[in-house]
């Protein structure tokens, strides 16, 4: 499959070149944005890792095609170098002989000889022998991002899509859930609704954990069997396109939360509410972040784990001992699309934790939100943890609730001109 043959997508790439070429503001440098290459699996023979074209490359041609070139002379514009099909393509992979348009990729050398004087940056993929600038590229991707964090029609319609299968995908395992099921046996029926649904593929692997291993943050389903009164955990996504959901849901086992574990769910829903109403144009991310902590830390007062005023437990990091990542990512392209620390922002070295992402929102951004209480064997045993926060937490309390586990509730955010719009509202919660 190569070229996007949807309403409105070649009006999109001429649009995302566009926006990129006036925003890199090149003059007598040229660009290169890469494709990459198959992965071999190291030792397997021929097998290779599925293919996925660097985002930066799908992005400006919707290609998915391995070995392809785009490149950018700001005084002639942008040349799309392809590698035609081979015969073994068609014989292996039944690939269409149809022509995929663009230049083949045998005349890259020539377009490349003739501005041979000239810097370079390279995105994407790196393309055989060409040494990139660093600040160039630097500069030039920082452009490029932005372009990119504007979701237009036909990313959110591929999103759209994506998230139709991933609601499907929940709502079919929610129905499964019981004691007894195996945490394999709900990975396999939630990824087949998946791609019953019109999925092309995963987002990313299955994150889906029972009992204490929900407290585990990428737990990798297992065997294991889950016992009546566990939570469940399952994180995951269908992606269309190239294009991702990533949702969170925590459900009781047995279709009822204990006492401990109603109240702590509350507390993780009431930070995604407060989480996601700052989702607007203008607001830092950080802000965001911050509120959620602080939301979480004053449930968790409340709740009794947590001691004192909840500024000051957001400020020294205990709250972090329950709460132990950041708020969320950009999501769209890929699970983790063009968020970054804008320049100048570098976090703190010792911030815990770090967050991916430090910008203002604006209208078009796709933001995950996922707030998360949990009880982490690993945080709550730590010597030095427990001694900076010892009078922060009841500890007793913490060691007799370790097996509980952990609850997440994650969402995708569109923020919007007027606001923000859920985009995943439709992913059964557990009310
Ligand atoms: N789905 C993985 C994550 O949210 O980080
Ligand atoms: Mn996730
Ligand atoms: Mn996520």
């Amino acid at each position: 499959m190569t070229r996007g043959c949807e309403a409105g997508i070649e009006q999109q790439l001429q649009r995302r070149r566009r926006a990129t070429a006036e925003l890199c503001g090149l003059r007598d440098q040229v660009l290169l944005v890469g494709a990459g290459l198959p992965l071999p699996v190291p030792g397997r023979a021929d097998r290779t890792y599925p293919f996925r074209a660097h985002s930066e490359y799908l992005y400006l041609t919707d290609r998915e095609r391995p070995g392809g070139v785009l490149a950018f002379d700001p005084a002639e514009g942008w040349v799309d170098f392809v590698v035609p099909v081979t015969r073994e393509e068609q014989l292996w992979e039944g690939a269409s002989a149809g022509a995929l348009g663009g230049a083949g990729i045998d005349q890259l050398d020539r377009w490349l000889e003739a501005r041979r004087s000239r810097p370079v940056a390279c995105l994407g993929a790196p393309v055989d022998g060409i040494r990139s600038e660093p600040a160039l590229e630097r500069s030039v991707r920082a452009a490029l991002n932005q372009v990119r964090r504007r979701k237009d029609e036909s990313e959110l319609s591929r999103m759209r899509a994506a998230e139709l299968a991933t609601s499907a995908g929940f709502a079919h395992v929610a129905r499964l859930l019981k004691p007894d099921a195996t945490e394999r046996e709900l990975q396999i029926e939630l990824e087949a609704e998946f791609l019953r649904q019109g999925a092309d593929s995963l987002a990313y692997e299955t994150i889906l954990g029972s009992g204490p291993n929900t407290a585990v943050l990428h737990a990798r389903p297992s065997e294991r069997c889950v016992a009546d009164g566990e939570l469940v955990l399952i994180d995951a996504g269908a992606e269309v396109r190239g294009y991702a959901s990533d949702v969170t849901r925590t459900y009781p086992a047995s279709g009822r939360f204990t006492a401990e574990q109603a109240e702590l769910y509350r507390i993780v829903l009431e930070a995604n509410r407060v989480a996601t109403e700052r989702c607007v144009a203008g607001t830092e991310w950080r802000e965001v972040h911050v509120a959620a902590s602080r939301s979480i830390a004053a449930g968790l007062v409340a709740f009794g784990l947590l001691r004192g005023d909840p500024d000051a437990l957001v400020e020294s990091g205990a709250v972090y001992l329950f709460f132990p990542h950041g708020i969320g990512h950009m999501v769209g392209l890929g699970v983790r699309d063009a968020g970054e620390v804008l320049a100048g922002r570098e976090p703190e070295p010792d911030a815990f934790p770090r967050l991916r992402v430090d910008l203002p929102l604006l209208p078009g951004y796709t933001m995950t939100v996922e707030p998360g209480v949990y009880l982490v064997p690993a945080l709550l045993g730590d010597r030095d943890l427990r001694a900076r926060h010892r009078d922060a937490v009841d500890w007793d309390r913490a060691e007799r609730m370790l097996g509980l586990g952990g609850i997440r509730i994650e969402d995708n955010v569109l923020v919007t001109e007027q606001g923000f719009e859920v985009l995943t509202k439709n992913v059964p919660t557990f009310d």
